[in-house]
C-alpha cells in the first residue's frame, strides 16, 4: 500500500484580505509569533510523514522559496556571536530527508489550477493539500488524521467544520450521507453557495487528501465560481467515479486570511508560546480582567 509522501501547498493567491501587508509579500510569510504560516502548514505535513513538498508560488512570492533555503551568511552569523540556540532551532528547521520542490503558477487562475500545476511533481500518487492560512492547531495533526484515514480507507477526503449558515459563501460546503461520528461519506460539493441554497453547513476548511484522478478531473471542469478553475468542481466531478469522505477533524482552526481570524491565532499561540506565553497572559489579565487593587 502506497503512503502519502507528497503534499501541494498553493500559495499563489493576491491576498487581497490583507492588503497592505501582502503588496509585496505573500500571506503565507505572514507570521503567527514567530513562525510564518507557510512553516506551520509545512511541520504539519512534515509531522504527517510527508517528505516531498511541493509550493505553488506565484508573483511576490519569492519570499517562501527563501525561507526554506539554507541561509548560509545566518548561520555564520549566528555561529560568530555564539548564539547556539538560535542556530540549532533554525537547522532543525529543515529536516534533512525533506524536499522541496518550487512551481510557479504564472496566473492565478483559481485553486484547482494552482492544484492543477502540481502534477508533475505528484505523479500517480494519492496526496494532500494544505492551504496555509487556514492553521489548524490539532495533536496529533489534522493532515497526520486525513493521511490515516485514506490509509484505511483508500479514498480521498477532504477537512470539514460546520459553519454559520450566512456564511457558506466563503466555502465549499458538502452534502453528506452519515458513516460515523466524525466521518461522512460526501454526496455532492458546491463552491461558496448562497445560505439559502447550501446543502448544508459543513464547510471545506483548507486540508484534502486527494487520489491522483483529480488531475483529470481538473482539466475536464471549465471555470467555475468566481470565473476561476475550482477544486470543488473538480471533486464533485471525482464523485461520479469514486468515494470521496468528509472528515470533521479534531482541532480547533483558525482563518488566518481575514484580519479577525490572524489576531485570534496569534493570541491563542502566543499565550502557549514557552517564551512570551506568561508575559502575554499576564498583560492581558492585567488589561481586560484587572482584579481588585492592591492596598
Ligand atoms: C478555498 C476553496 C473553498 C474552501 C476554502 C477553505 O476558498 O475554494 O472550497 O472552503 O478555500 O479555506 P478561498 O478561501 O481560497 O476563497
Amino acid at each position: 500500500m502506497k503512503r502519502i509522501t507528497k503534499a501541494v501547498f498553493p500559495a499563489a493567491g493576491m491576498g487581497t484580505r490583507f492588503l497592505p501587508a501582502t503588496k509585496a509579500s505573500p500571506k503565507e510569510m505572514l507570521p503567527i509569533v514567530d513562525k510564518p504560516l507557510i512553516q506551520y502548514a509545512a511541520e504539519e505535513a512534515v509531522a504527517a510523514g510527508i517528505t516531498d513538498l511541493i509550493f505553488i508560488i506565484g508573483r511576490t512570492k519569492r519570499a517562501i522559496a527563501d525561507h526554506f533555503d539554507k541561509a548560509y551568511e545566518l548561520e555564520m552569523e549566528l555561529e560568530m556571536r555564539g548564539k547556539k540556540r538560535a542556530l540549532e532551532e533554525l537547522r532543525a528547521m529543515l529536516p534533512l530527508n525533506v524536499h522541496y520542490i518550487f512551481i510557479r503558477q504564472a496566473e492565478a487562475l483559481g485553486l484547482g489550477h494552482a492544484v492543477l500545476c502540481a502534477e508533475p511533481a505528484v505523479n500517480e500518487e494519492p496526496f494532500a493539500v494544505i492551504l496555509a492560512d487556514d492553521l489548524i492547531d490539532a495533536q496529533p495533526g489534522v493532515t497526520r488524521q486525513m493521511c490515516d484515514l485514506y490509509d484505511y480507507y483508500q479514498s480521498s477526503v477532504v477537512g470539514v467544520q460546520k459553519v454559520a449558515r450566512e456564511e457558506t459563501r466563503a466555502y465549499g460546503i458538502v452534502a453528506t450521507d452519515p458513516m460515523t461520528d466524525r466521518l461522512h461519506r460526501v454526496t455532492r460539493i458546491v463552491e461558496k453557495p448562497r445560505p439559502e441554497e447550501a446543502p448544508s453547513t459543513l464547510g471545506v476548511v483548507g486540508r484534502y487528501v486527494l487520489t491522483p484522478r483529480i488531475f483529470h478531473h481538473l482539466r475536464q471542469v471549465g471555470r467555475g465560481a468566481g470565473g476561476e478553475l475550482q477544486l470543488t468542481d473538480a471533486i464533485q466531478s471525482l464523485l461520479a467515479e469514486q468515494q470521496v469522505l468528509a472528515y470533521e477533524f479534531d482541532g480547533v482552526r483558525y482563518d488566518c486570511g481575514s484580519k479577525a481570524g490572524y489576531i485570534k491565532a496569534t493570541v491563542e499561540y502566543a499565550l502557549k508560546h514557552p517564551e512570551v506565553g506568561a508575559e502575554v497572559r499576564r498583560y492581558l489579565t492585567e488589561r481586560f480582567c484587572p482584579g481588585p487593587a492592591a492596598d
